[in-house]
């Protein structure tokens, strides 16, 4: 067999990480950027991938002891197939790593449907979303789910963990600013630094989340209701309640202002926190433009972007 492809989206969390972690809902969008597949044959009897950056690349050989995580996690999706042949993956991805935008589940994806095609399997997209938990674990420890089932559905939703994906229908699509902060963080360090605070403090931690799941289910009403200033509102609050668990940073924090300063509706951290990025609601693509000035002004690498279309 020749050349198969496989893609798989980023994604872009409006409101709910962490709180999803621990069962309660996420709204989330699939983005445009993700990662793209391909997969060869091998040239010899082993299977092996190259993953192609910004400006790095990594060759991994799939092994579940590689000292690379991208090797364990090839050697734990291709352990999804029953006996499959050597194979040549390569992936490059279109947005950056480490920065709360889905980079790894995108990559995951994108391998899962490669492989598929170049196997001739066919597989839906919330089975895709399943089976690239395989590879998620690997980097993220105990993931929700909710950045593989969007790198692989894409469309905006509400997820739930070990629940079925409701899918939001967006009244208008949302004009959103995305500006890195120029900080990496690690999902799995994040993640573990919530779960401490739950065990330490779990009345205060536990009723948090379920002011976030207040939160994300007023904004799926308020996505649905096309009403694009209570929407902005709650992301603010929802920012609070993740600053409140420490997921934010200084710089976070002057990009958030930054957005609000030059128009936008609402800004957070999105994703794991601790770095990575951060997300505006613009009301439009001109406001957009401006609060993608304003970010740009304080050196954030920053796009624009449309979900919900
Ligand atoms: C990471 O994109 C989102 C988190 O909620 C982790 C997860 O859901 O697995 C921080």
């Amino acid at each position: 067999m020749s050349t198969a492809h496989g893609a798989g989206c980023g994604k872009v969390i409006l409101l709910g990480e962490h709180s999803v972690v621990h069962g309660r809902p996420a709204l989330a969008a699939g983005l445009s950027r993700g990662a793209r597949a391909e997969v060869t044959a091998s040239p010899d009897a082993r299977s092996h991938a190259r993953f192609v950056f910004d400006t790095a690349e990594v060759v991994v050989q799939a092994a579940d002891d590689s000292d690379h995580p991208l090797g364990r996690a090839f050697a734990a999706l291709l352990g999804t197939y029953s006996a499959p042949p050597p194979v040549h993956l390569t992936v490059r991805l279109e947005l950056p790593a480490g920065a709360g935008l889905g980079a790894s589940a995108a990559m995951g994806v994108s391998a899962s449907s490669a492989l598929d095609a170049y196997l001739g399997i066919p597989r839906t997209p919330l089975e895709r979303a399943t089976q690239t938990l395989a590879w998620e674990r690997v980097f993220h420890g105990n993931p929700s789910g909710v950045d593989n089932t969007m790198a692989a559905v894409g469309g905006v939703a509400l997820f739930t963990r070990g629940e079925p994906l409701e899918p939001v229908r967006v009244r208008k699509p949302l004009v959103l600013v995305i500006g890195h902060s120029g900080e990496s963080s690690e999902t799995k360090q994040m993640v573990g630094l919530v779960a401490q605070q739950l065990e330490r403090e779990p009345e205060r931690i536990g009723q948090l989340f379920d002011a976030i799941a207040a939160l994300v289910r007023n904004a799926r009403l308020a996505l649905e209701a096309g009403d694009l200033r209570a929407l902005g509102q709650l992301m603010d609050m929802n920012h609070g309640l993740l600053s409140a668990l420490m997921l934010s940073t200084a710089r976070l924090e002057d990009l958030c202002h930054a957005a609000r300063d030059a128009g936008a509706l609402g800004a957070k951290v999105t994703g794991a926190g601790g770095g990575g990025c951060m997300v505006a609601l613009a009301a439009d693509h001109g406001a957009a433009h401006t609060i993608l000035a304003a970010l740009q002004s304080l050196g954030a690498e920053s796009f624009v972007t449309e979900v919900g279309a």
